[in-house]
């Protein structure tokens, strides 16, 4: 009882986020302002990159669960000619991603109101939409508690041999960052079977160590939950793709975005052109060294 409580009230913390977040939600798609908005357009790069995998993969049509406001849905409809359909959780990126299908001259039907935690729901959505050959869920699984809920879930939209394309937050990142994930990282999942005496020292050592007061929670002005107030996990790598695997899929690939040239803690000190100009010439690098310099990636698999 008390666990479903919790649960709902952090889904409609998530849900009130995006809902405050929704009004401008399309702008860091802005290919203009990829050099000047204020945030760095992390996004628009994985934006960039899931068209280019679904094009290598050939796909015709995709399922996008969690779409927002539907503007990369949109852009990969104009982009790659792909039938597209989508839902998302937060009612107010749903009315202005419904909006915005009809500014494209789409049918806003193709985007509908659906918790991906619910099961019956996405059954039902299931059976209306049938399936594609890619499933996308970018930048929703951080707000789930269930991961294997929530890839049988996306599996449902996926045909046999067709793609699935994950975004997930990287705690591999933390091993570059050197601040309190690091710390977190390193005592309960790196050390997590080593004898409480030993943990406990590492951990003394940590706290002289590593800048153990960052990074600073984020807040925004807005009426809503800030980003760092909702649930907002992040996930290892090899373990996201276990749970992959275990939902039939296989030829399982990273895809790594939002590099950073420096630990974050650092970038201050650098002039913003020169530091963004550093980030954005990284993007794109297919070497092993985003697990490591980047904060988010993309599993793609492929249903068997
Ligand atoms: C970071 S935004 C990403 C939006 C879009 N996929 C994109 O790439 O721009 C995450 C989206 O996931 C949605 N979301 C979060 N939890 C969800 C859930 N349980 N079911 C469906 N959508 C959810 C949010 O409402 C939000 O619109």
């Amino acid at each position: 009882m008390t666990t479903s409580t919790t649960s709902t009230t952090k889904t409609g913390d998530v849900a009130a986020h995006y809902d405050g977040s929704a009004p401008t939600y399309h702008e860091q798609y802005d290919e203009q302002r990829v050099t000047e908005s204020a945030e760095y357009p992390a996004n628009l790069f994985r934006l960039r990159m899931v068209a280019g995998l679904l094009k290598e993969a050939g796909a015709t049509s995709a399922y996008e669960l969690g779409a927002g406001e539907a503007t990369p849905i949109i852009r990969l409809h104009e982009d790659l000619g792909l039938r597209i359909a989508a839902s998302d959780l937060s009612p107010e990126m749903v009315r202005l991603g419904r909006e915005n299908l009809v500014r494209h001259g789409l049918d806003p039907e193709l985007l509908v109101e659906l918790d991906i935690q619910d099961t019956e729901a996405v059954a039902a959505e299931q059976s209306r939409r049938g399936t594609f050959d890619a499933v996308l869920a970018l930048g929703v699984i951080p707000h789930v508690e269930d991961d294997d809920h929530f890839v049988e879930a996306m599996s449902g939209f996926c045909r046999p041999g067709g793609t699935l394309l994950l975004q997930f937050r990287n705690s591999m990142f933390s091993m570059f960052t050197f601040n309190r994930p690091t710390r977190e990282f390193i005592l309960d999942e790196l050390l997590v079977d080593v004898p409480p005496g030993f943990r406990d020292v590492v951990a003394d050592d940590l706290d002289q160590r590593l800048a153990v007061h960052l990074p600073p929670r984020r807040t925004w002005e807005k009426d809503a939950p800030a980003y760092d107030d909702i649930l907002a996990r992040f996930h290892n790598p090899f373990e996201l793709a276990d749970v992959v695997r275990r939902h039939g899929f296989t030829d399982i690939r990273f895809h790594w975005y939002n590099y950073h040239p420096t630990y974050p803690m650092l970038a201050s000190r650098f002039d913003p052109a020169e530091y963004r100009q550093a980030q954005m010439a990284l993007e794109g690098d297919a070497s092993w060294r985003g697990m490591f310099l980047c904060s988010a990636g993309v599993i793609q698999a492929t249903r068997a």
